[in-house]
């Protein structure tokens, strides 16, 4: 079958977004006590895509967000994209969302966020997770900061209860860092070097970086170091309890990007540690499923998910130092 023009998406969004799908209904869920729940949508898309083998279309992100946790779902929604897209998203939304409080914020997310989170400032006790999806290196650091910082002094001064962080579930895209960060050190331009320093918010990447250039460092290390760097980075910088990797790849088995979950909670923790699981045993099966249909359109990369099984919380390293 020949899918229907527009935005075509592989394997592996499908599953990245069944597991968010999971993860917001036992957010949703863990968190139905609260009067009021937050969605953050950095990148929020188009509302729905269509899956590049099969050609059906199929939920993106805010229209989970928007169908998660039933009745004890989220009660605010902010979603961000750019300026030429955010009307259209914001009038489809509405429309089949009557209910819920929905603010689609045109323009770069970077610039956008911070002002919505001050107009959210009376809610910042209340539960709130941002998805950050970007198609590249978009994000900048400054707005993880700004995320994380959202919630604090929530909590009565004195109280015993932990003060609970916007959880984040962000991808890190991977294979576009080695695509920026050029081997051949004459080819890395400024523009490259400030978009590394940017999502980082430091320039801790290069030490990773001149141990790749030099050889000293396969491909595969370096690229788990810069993954590092960044789960180090939310845990030692900003302060989340823990940071859970999952790594995607493609049918060749060439990383594409990781997702992170930060989070300072511990059901927070055992719910995605579950979810990251439940996916890796699907895999198998849905390998099988993606090479039957396949059969005949050999030319396209249906991608796969890959998370070793039994994952398991593991603290990120020290990162590498400049020499
Ligand atoms: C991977 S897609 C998001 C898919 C979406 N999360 C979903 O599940 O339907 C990335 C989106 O980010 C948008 N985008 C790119 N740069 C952006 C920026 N600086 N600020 C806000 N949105 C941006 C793109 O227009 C694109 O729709």
């Amino acid at each position: 079958m020949t899918p229907p023009p527009g935005r075509s998406w592989g394997y592996w969004t499908r599953v990245k977004l069944q597991m968010l799908g999971e993860y917001l209904s036992g957010f949703a869920t863990a968190s139905k006590e609260q009067s009021e729940r937050v969605y953050l949508d950095a990148f929020a898309g188009e509302g729905s895509g269509l899956d590049r083998l099969t050609g059906e279309e199929f939920p993106g992100s805010a229209r989970i967000a928007l169908e998660a946790g039933e009745k004890a779902g989220f009660t605010r929604f902010r979603f961000f994209e750019l300026a030429n897209k955010a009307g259209e998203l914001e009038a489809q939304l509405r429309a089949d969302y009557p209910g819920p409080d929905i603010k689609v914020l045109g323009g770069d997310c970077n610039e956008t966020i911070p002002a919505a989170l001050a107009e959210l400032r009376a809610l910042k006790w209340a539960p709130t997770f941002a998805f950050l999806d970007p198609d590249g290196m978009q994000l900048a650091w400054e707005t993880i900061v700004a995320l994380a910082q959202h919630k604090r002094g929530y909590r009565a001064p004195g109280s015993l209860k932990p003060e609970y962080k916007v959880e984040l579930w962000m991808l890190f895209p991977t294979s576009g860092i080695v695509r920026t960060l050029a081997l051949e050190a004459e080819k890395l331009s400024p523009a490259d070097e400030a978009r590394a320093t940017r999502l980082f918010g430091t320039e801790l990447w290069r030490p990773i970086y001149n141990l790749r250039v030099a050889g000293e460092i396969p491909g595969a290390d370096a690229r788990e170091e810069y993954v590092n760097l960044m789960r180090w980075r939310l845990e030692r910088h900003l302060g989340y309890r823990f940071t859970h990797p999952f790594e995607l790849k493609n049918t060749r088995g060439a990383t594409l990007y990781h997702m992170i979950f930060a989070t300072d909670n511990d059901a927070g923790t055992r719910i995605m540690e579950s979810i990251y699981n439940a996916a890796a045993a699907r895999v198998p099966e849905m390998q099988k499923e993606a090479r039957d249909r396949t059969l005949g359109q050999l030319s396209l990369d249906i991608g796969v998910a890959a998370v070793a099984e039994g994952y398991r919380y593991e603290p990120p390293w020290e990162p590498r130092e400049p020499i």
